[in-house]
């Protein structure tokens, strides 16, 4: 069979990123961040958009020339349809669009949340393959979800549960956020709280049934503690910055981990994978890792560079749909919001 040449952009939040992929090996994948956000404690729309503008063609060029083909090599253009920023993704689906019917190509539209459970397939050259086989669990935890979802083709998932308010990613971001950490705070809770006791401080854990999560109730109880605190002693948080993102970050990660024990155990699937942004907490990789051995799981746990947005993952799942030649019409237009 010929080979299958797939070009893929993700542009749905503040990375433009384009990959390229033969088949389902990865050739390159390059992305743009954006720190015009930074001093805004969170990402503004509207920049994210004109920073997508602005930075999509060399991304895209960068990717082509490191994966060393031509853009008339290409089978198809696999882009973001959704979830994300309404203004962000119109610029990588207008794009596609525009490349699609120059080179008279199909156009695949991509899930984003899906690209992110289907990173674990992405393979790369002289490089061991380790990829679940199905039906296997996945967590997926990000600044805007937090879900257990149940995966038992590439196009066939089924969230079993999911956050009822807040996301992890959103508990960690708005935790330092008091804190006065910069945004987002999730990276400097993990590397401060390797310097801190997980034990010395108890927060607030949800009680719901199901796999449901609900991490709303550990936020404000973060919030009054710390206001509790800082009325005696105004210091409070500058002298224990270590021990509070170390015990926080332990709550995070006993409340993710209580139900993807009990969903692995209940529904008896012993693969058990992790994704998205705040997959790459080095505790919560350590609790997946550990979870493994105690529960007899196959652990899969995403290199660093497939945790946050990447168009990689977009390109797998492009690969996959090709092969059932499942294109999308080229009057495609994106959502904002879609479920997986
Ligand atoms: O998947 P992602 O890149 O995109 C969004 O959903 O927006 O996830 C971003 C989230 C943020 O909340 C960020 O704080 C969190 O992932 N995050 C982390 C870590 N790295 C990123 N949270 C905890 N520990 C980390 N090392």
């Amino acid at each position: 069979m010929d080979k299958v040449y797939i070009l893929a952009i993700e542009s749905s939040c503040d990375d433009t990123s384009a990959a390229v992929l033969v088949d389902n090996c990865l050739l390159s994948n390059v992305t743009a961040s954006q720190a015009v956000h930074e001093a805004y404690g969170g990402v503004v729309p509207e920049l994210a958009s004109r920073a997508h503008q602005q930075n999509i063609i060399p991304v895209v060029d960068a990717a082509l020339k490191k994966a060393g083909i031509d853009k008339s090599n290409l089978s198809a253009v696999a882009f973001t349809r959704g979830p994300g920023l309404l203004g962000s993704l119109l610029v990588g689906t207008s794009f596609a669009k525009g490349l699609a019917l120059s080179l008279n190509i199909p156009m695949i539209e991509v899930n984003h949340l899906q690209a992110h459970v289907l990173a674990h397939f992405i393979t790369q050259a002289n490089q061991e393959e380790h990829s679940p086989s199905f039906p296997f669990l996945c967590l997926l935890v990000s600044g805007g979800n937090s879900q257990i979802i149940q995966v038992n083709a590439y196009n066939d998932m089924r969230i079993i549960g999911q956050t009822i308010d807040d996301a992890a990613g959103e508990a960690f971001d708005k935790c330092a956020k008091v804190m006065g950490l910069p945004y987002p705070g999730g990276p400097h809770i993990d590397r401060l709280a390797k310097q801190g006791n997980p034990e010395r401080f108890v927060f607030a854990k949800p009680n719901i049934a199901g796999y449901d999560y609900s991490f709303s109730g550990l936020k404000t109880s973060f919030l009054y503690f710390l206001r509790d605190h800082l009325k005696d002693n105004p210091d409070f948080v500058q002298e224990n910055l270590p021990d509070l993102c170390a015990s926080l970050q332990k709550t995070v990660i006993d409340i993710l981990m209580k139900k993807l024990i009990k969903a692995a155990k209940e529904l008896r699937i012993s693969q058990v994978a992790v994704a998205g942004g705040v997959s790459a907490n080095s505790g919560l990789r350590q609790a997946m890792l550990s979870a493994g051995e105690k529960y007899n799981w196959e652990v899969f746990i995403p290199p660093l560079g497939y945790t946050t947005d990447n168009a990689a993952m977009v390109g797998i799942t492009g690969y996959f749909k090709y092969q059932d030649k499942d294109f999308c019409p080229i009057d495609a237009a994106p959502f904002a919001r879609v479920e997986i």
